[in-house]
C-alpha cells in the first residue's frame, strides 16, 4: 500500500555543485571589518554582500560526512562517515542541525524550502554578491539519493552525551524514525510533506519559475534537468505523505492532526507553482480549509508554516498562476487574509507583541531562540510588502521588517549584532560543540576559555524578553546556532544586497559597545532555571542534556525530546 519512494536527505557525494566556485574563494573577513561604513551610493553595498557570504559560509561549517575538496572551513574534518552503515545504507553527508551533531530532516527541509523560495524572489541579490555558486553548493549538499526518508540521524545515548570536536563523534548513531515502508514507527506525513515542499521550492528555483515583476529574477543557477529531478522527488514525497496519512490513521495519535495540515498544504501549493496544475492548487486550498488554517495568528517557523502559505497563495494569485489566472484567482481574498495577519503583528491583537526594546515576541515560541520568530516575520513582511494593497501598508510592512532586522544586526540594548564574526561586538561563545574546541562536557563554558574557532555567519538564538543577552556557551536558548536560524536572515540579506545602498546596522558599532552593555547576573531560561534548587552541576548537566539531545532509553525518546524542545508552537 505504501509507495516506494526515492528519497534521502543526507548525502553530499552524489550531487556535485554545478557552478564554478569563485577563485580565490570567498572567505569571511575579520570581524573588525564590520565597523567600516561602505560610504558609496552604489549597489551592491559590500557590507551586505559580505554578510550574505558569511551566512552561507555557516552552512558549510555545518557539513557532515566527507567534505568536498572545495571546503573553505579549514578547521572542519570529515565526520560521521559511517552513518547508515549498520543498515547498509549511505546516510552520510548533509548538515548538522544545530550546535551538536544531530542531523534532522524536518528542520533541514524547512530551511531549504525557505532558502530556495528566498533565492527565487530575491535571487539577484545572490548574483550581485557573487554568492550564487555558494548557494548552489549549499543546496547540492542537502540533496537526497537513497530510497528511504530518514528523518533523523543522531547519537541516541543520553548517558554518553557527546560534547567535543568532529573527529570523535560516537559511532553509535541510531537512525530515528526511518520511513522505510513497513518500518515506520512514527507518523511521517509532516516530514514527508516538509521534504516535498523543499524539493518543490528548489525545483522552482532551478527551473527559473519566477513570480512576476513584483519580485527579482531568481538566482542564476538554472538547470532544467536538475529541476525535473527535484520535482520528481517532490511529487513522490507528496504522494507518500498523502497515502501515509490515510493509510496509517493511528499514526496521528501522537500528533494533533493539525500539526501536518500546514505541511501538506505548503507542499501542494509549491507543487502547483512548479507544475502549473490546478489539481495541486485545489488540494492546497482544501487542506487550508480542512485544517482550519484561515484566520490564525501562528508564528512562522520550521514547524508552523501557515503564515508562509498565506503569503504564497497571495503571490501565486498576484502572478496569475495557471492560464490567465485560472486557478489561483482571488488575489484580493488572499490579500485580506495576509493583511489581517500582518496588521495584527504590527498593531497588536494577536498573541505577539513588541518588547520594550522593540523585538517582536511570541510568548512561548520566543522563550528560546527569540530572534527566529522575529526574523521569520520580517522575511515574510518584506516579501509580502511587494504586493500589498496600498503604498501605506507596503511602507509600514517594510519599516517593521527593517526594525526587526536592525535589532538583530545590533540596534538593541546590548549594542551587539547577533551574527558571529560580523563585528567586534558579535557573540564569541556560540553554543556549538564543533566550534568550541572543548571536550569537557562538565565545563563547556570554561574549557577552553576562548572558543577555538570563529563560526562566521552563524545567527545565534537571541536575547531574553528584557533584551539581555548572555554570551555563555551553555546557555543554548540564547547562544545556540541552527540551520533554520540563518534561513530568514539569508533571504532578508539577499533583498538588501539587491536594493539597499545604506549599511547594515552593525557598521555603526565600534569595538566595545557590547562589553559596555553586558548584563550582570545569570540568564533565566530553560538552560539556567531561575528559581530552581538544582545545584550548579545539575543545571549544567540539564543544559547539556537538553542541548545535546539524546535519549536514555531509545531513539524514539530522543526524537520526542528533540521535537519538544524545538517545537513549542503547537504543544
Ligand atoms: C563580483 O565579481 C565581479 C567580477 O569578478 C567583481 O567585479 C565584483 O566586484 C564582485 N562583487 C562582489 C560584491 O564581490
Ligand atoms: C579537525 O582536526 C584537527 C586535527 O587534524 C583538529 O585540530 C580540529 O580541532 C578538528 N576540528 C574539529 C571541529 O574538531
Ligand atoms: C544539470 O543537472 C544535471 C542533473 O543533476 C547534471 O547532470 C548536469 O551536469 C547539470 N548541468 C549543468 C550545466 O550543470
Ligand atoms: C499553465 O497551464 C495552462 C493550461 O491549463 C496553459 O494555458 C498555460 O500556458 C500554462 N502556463 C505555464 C506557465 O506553463
Ligand atoms: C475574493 O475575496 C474577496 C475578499 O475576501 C471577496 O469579497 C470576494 O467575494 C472573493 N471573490 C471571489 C470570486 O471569490
Ligand atoms: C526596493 O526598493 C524600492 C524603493 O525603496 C521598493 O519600492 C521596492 O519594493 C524594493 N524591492 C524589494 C525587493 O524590496
Amino acid at each position: 500500500m505504501t509507495p516506494l519512494f526515492t528519497l534521502l536527505i543526507f548525502s553530499t557525494h552524489s550531487v556535485l555543485a554545478q557552478l564554478l566556485l569563485p577563485s580565490p574563494a570567498f572567505l569571511p573577513p575579520p570581524a573588525s571589518s564590520g565597523t567600516r561604513a561602505y560610504n558609496q551610493d552604489t549597489i551592491p553595498n559590500s557590507q551586505w554582500s559580505t554578510l550574505l557570504g558569511n551566512l552561507l559560509y555557516f552552512y558549510e561549517a555545518q557539513r557532515s560526512g566527507h567534505l568536498p575538496n572545495t571546503n573553505r572551513v579549514s578547521w572542519r574534518n570529515d565526520s560521521a562517515v559511517n552513518d547508515g552503515s549498520d543498515v547498509h545504507l549511505d546516510l552520510t553527508g548533509g548538515y548538522y542541525d544545530a550546535g551538536d551533531y544531530i542531523k534532522c530532516t524536518f528542520p533541514l527541509s524547512f530551511s531549504i524550502m525557505s532558502i530556495c523560495w528566498g533565492a527565487n524572489d530575491f535571487g539577484r541579490g545572490y548574483d550581485l554578491a557573487n554568492q550564487t555558486a555558494y548557494l548552489d553548493d549549499m543546496l547540492a549538499g542537502a540533496h537526497p539519493t537513497s530510497r528511504t526518508l530518514y528523518v533523523q540521524v543522531a547519537d541516541a545515548n543520553l548517558d554518553n552525551a557527546y560534547w567535543g570536536g568532529d573527529l570523535n563523534i560516537p559511532q553509535d548513531r541510531h537512525r530515528i524514525r526511518s520511513m522505510t515502508p513497513g518500518e515506520a514507527v512514527f507518523p511521517g506525513t509532516d516530514a514527508a510533506a516538509g521534504a516535498s515542499a523543499a524539493f518543490a521550492a528548489c525545483s522552482n528555483l532551478y527551473a527559473n519559475r519566477n513570480l512576476g515583476p513584483s519580485f527579482s529574477a531568481p538566482a542564476s543557477l538554472q538547470n532544467s534537468s536538475y529541476a525535473d529531478i527535484l520535482l520528481t522527488h517532490a511529487r513522490d514525497l507528496y504522494a507518500f505523505a498523502q497515502t501515509y496519512q490515510t493509510a496509517v490513521p493511528q499514526a496521528g495519535v501522537a500528533y494533533a492532526s493539525s500539526s501536518y495540515g500546514d505541511e501538506l498544504a505548503m507542499a501542494a501549493l509549491l507543487l502547483s507553482w512548479a507544475t502549473n496544475s490546478s489539481d495541486y492548487y485545489s488540494q492546497a486550498e482544501s487542506y487550508y480549509k480542512q485544517y482550519s488554517l484561515g484566520g490564525t495568528d501562528f508564528v512562522f517557523n520550521w514547524d508552523s508554516k501557515t503564515p508562509g502559505l498565506v503569503v504564497l497563495f497571495a503571490q501565486l494569485a498576484n502572478a496569475g498562476a495557471g492560464a490567465g489566472g485560472s486557478f489561483a484567482g482571488n488575489l484580493s481574498g488572499w490579500q485580506v487574509e495576509a493583511e489581517r495577519y500582518f496588521d495584527r503583528i504590527l498593531n497588536g491583537g494577536g498573541p505577539s507583541f513588541k518588547t520594550n526594546s522593540g523585538l517582536l515576541w511570541y510568548p512561548g515560541d520566543s522563550d528560546d531562540a527569540s530572534l527566529n520568530p522575529a526574523l521569520n516575520a520580517a522575511m515574510l513582511l518584506t516579501r509580502y510588502a511587494q504586493i500589498a494593497t496600498t503604498q501605506e501598508k507596503k511602507k509600514n510592512y517594510l519599516d517593521f521588517a527593517q526594525s526587526q532586522l536592525d535589532y538583530a544586526l545590533g540596534n538593541n540594548p546590548m549594542s551587539a549584532p547577533y551574527i558571529v564574526g560580523s563585528n567586534p561586538n558579535s557573540p564569541v561563545n556560540p553554543h556549538s560543540a564543533m566550534a568550541s574546541g572543548g571536550n569537557d562536557i562538565n565545563h563547556i563554558d570554561t574549557s577552553p576559555p576562548q572558543e577555538a574557532y570563529i563560526l562566521y555567519g552563524a545567527v545565534v538564538g537571541g536575547p531574553d524578553r528584557k533584551g539581555r543577552f548572555y554570551d555563555i556557551r551553555s546557555d543554548w536558548p540564547e547562544t545556540e546556532v541552527a540551520l533554520d536560524y540563518n534561513a530568514p536572515m539569508l533571504s532578508l540579506t539577499a533583498m538588501h544586497v539587491l536594493n539597499d545602498t545604506s549599511d547594515p546596522f552593525f557598521t555603526r558599532l565600534q569595538a566595545g559597545t557590547f562589553a559596555a552593555n553586558k548584563p550582570g547576573g545569570k540568564p533565566c531560561d530553560a538552560a539556567f532555571p531561575c528559581h530552581s534548587g538544582l545545584s550548579k552541576g545539575a543545571k549544567v548537566a540539564l543544559g547539556v542534556v537538553l542541548s545535546i539531545v539524546g535519549s536514555a532509553i531509545a531513539a524514539a525518546v530522543a526524537y520526542y525530546f528533540y521535537r519538544r524542545r524545538r517545537q513549542r508552537s503547537k504543544y
